[in-house]
């Protein structure tokens, strides 16, 4: 039996055939759609590298069944920047090096842009660590993507801050 679905991925809404109510969100992006910036590390919610958002908060996409989000909106790394114009936390990242072998970057850059959004970290390292624990690196970038996160978060709400004045 095949399924359709509606959703809206980096702001195109598209109409997907299921023929497999079990595929994960994260197949569908890499396998059907071919949008592959989204990585599968571990394919069991413990490393971050599958992070999109849906509707705005980050979810890992390796354990959300496709189905289940019909109708969301899906933000991936492919929908982040404007054109050549990076999104200020994939600038930042380059800023401070907070990348390396880059397999986790994706994933990271996602959470960090979800965290921002929902301004649950505040300026202190800590607790930017805390809500970016589930997105694991294994070269050890973290100092960098911690550093990366505190600048594009000053420069987002520095930009809202202007938007709303
Ligand atoms: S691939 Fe989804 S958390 Fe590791
Ligand atoms: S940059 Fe290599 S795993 Fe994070």
């Amino acid at each position: 039996m095949t399924l359709a679905i509606r959703l809206t991925i980096n702001g195109v809404e598209r109409e997907v055939a299921l023929d497999d109510p079990r595929v994960t969100l994260l197949d569908l992006l890499r396998e059907r759609l071919h949008l592959t910036g989204t990585k599968k590390g571990c394919d069991r919610g413990q490393c971050g590298a599958c992070t999109v958002l849906v509707d705005g908060r980050r979810i890992n996409a390796c354990l959300a069944l496709a189905l289940s989000h019909d109708g969301s909106a899906v933000t991936t790394i492919e929908g982040v920047a404007d054109g050549e114009t990076l999104h200020p936390v994939q600038r930042a990242f380059i800023a401070h090096d907070g990348f390396q072998c880059g397999f986790c970057t994706p994933g990271q850059v996602m959470s960090a842009i979800g965290l921002i959004q929902e301004a649950q970290a505040g300026d202190d390292p800590e607790r930017i660590r805390e809500a970016m624990s589930g997105n694991l690196c294994r070269c050890g970038a973290y100092r960098g993507i911690t550093e990366a996160v505190l600048e594009a978060q000053q420069e987002m709400s520095a930009t809202a801050m202007g938007d709303a004045a």
